[in-house]
């Protein structure tokens, strides 16, 4: 069970960075919109550096596989060859896929909706697929249903292709994710803070702090000497 940052915002990253274990960061277009007209690569620099050897994820434009494949290579030279590239699991996709792998270019399949979708990516060796839980429950699919297929063609087929559940509004989805046999959620940092924000977490630590006082007054535990 492992976390990712789904953001482009280096204050978010830097800041959550430090709270939440996480193991890498998702982008795609619209997330990266979301920062303004910042330098695509200085960017995605920036957030390297930041995250070091986590995994980053970048996403190609293109319909087209010759043009992905292009956009791909375009990504690692202007970044690194760490990248991974998030490629849509259309019929263009696949066939991509195949050839980044080729090359020795992580890959990570996404705008999956279906299993079919995961089923084919997995086949074609990508590294990650990424199920899009909060958009597929839209449309009255059944997300953790495809999870758990995907899982057991991972099992069964004996690859190394990991679960990366995405598209997420609220932390029960990532929970029956991981549930339903996702390795890793990329989950935005909004959504992970505001979860520990529930009273009941807040009062319990206060109730702990009063009752310490009730006895012993203000006084730090790690300045007790007997
Ligand atoms: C991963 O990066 C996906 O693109 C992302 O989680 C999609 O999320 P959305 O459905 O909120 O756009």
């Amino acid at each position: 069970m492992k976390y990712m940052f789904d953001t482009a915002n280096l204050n978010e990253i830097e800041k959550y960075m430090k709270i939440y274990p996480i193991c890498g960061v998702t982008t795609n277009p619209s997330i990266l919109k979301a920062e303004g007209k910042v330098g695509f690569y200085s960017h995605l620099k920036a957030m390297r550096k930041l995250i070091g050897n986590r995994s980053l994820h970048v996403q190609t434009i293109s319909a087209d596989a010759a043009a992905m494949v292009k956009e791909a290579e375009a990504i690692v030279n202007g970044v690194d060859r760490d990248v991974f590239i998030k490629i849509p699991t259309t019929e263009e996709g696949l066939m991509a896929m195949g050839q980044l792998k080729a090359m020795g270019i992580g890959v990570t399949a996404t705008a999956v909706y279906s299993q079919v979708q995961g089923f084919m990516a997995i086949a074609a060796g990508a590294d990650y697929v990424a199920p899009y839980c909060n958009r597929m429950e839209n449309l009255d699919a059944d997300p953790y249903e495809a999870i758990a297929a995907m899982r057991y063609m991972i099992e069964e087929e004996e690859s190394s292709a990991q679960i990366l559940a995405a598209s997420f509004k609220n932390i029960g989805q990532v929970n029956r994710a991981f549930l339903s046999g996702a390795h890793t959620a990329t989950v935005q940092p909004a959504l992970l803070h505001s979860t520990f924000q529930m009273a009941a977490i807040h009062k319990a630590v206060d109730d702990f702090k009063a009752d310490w006082v009730a006895v012993r007054g203000d006084v730090s535990l790690a300045d007790l000497t007997e």
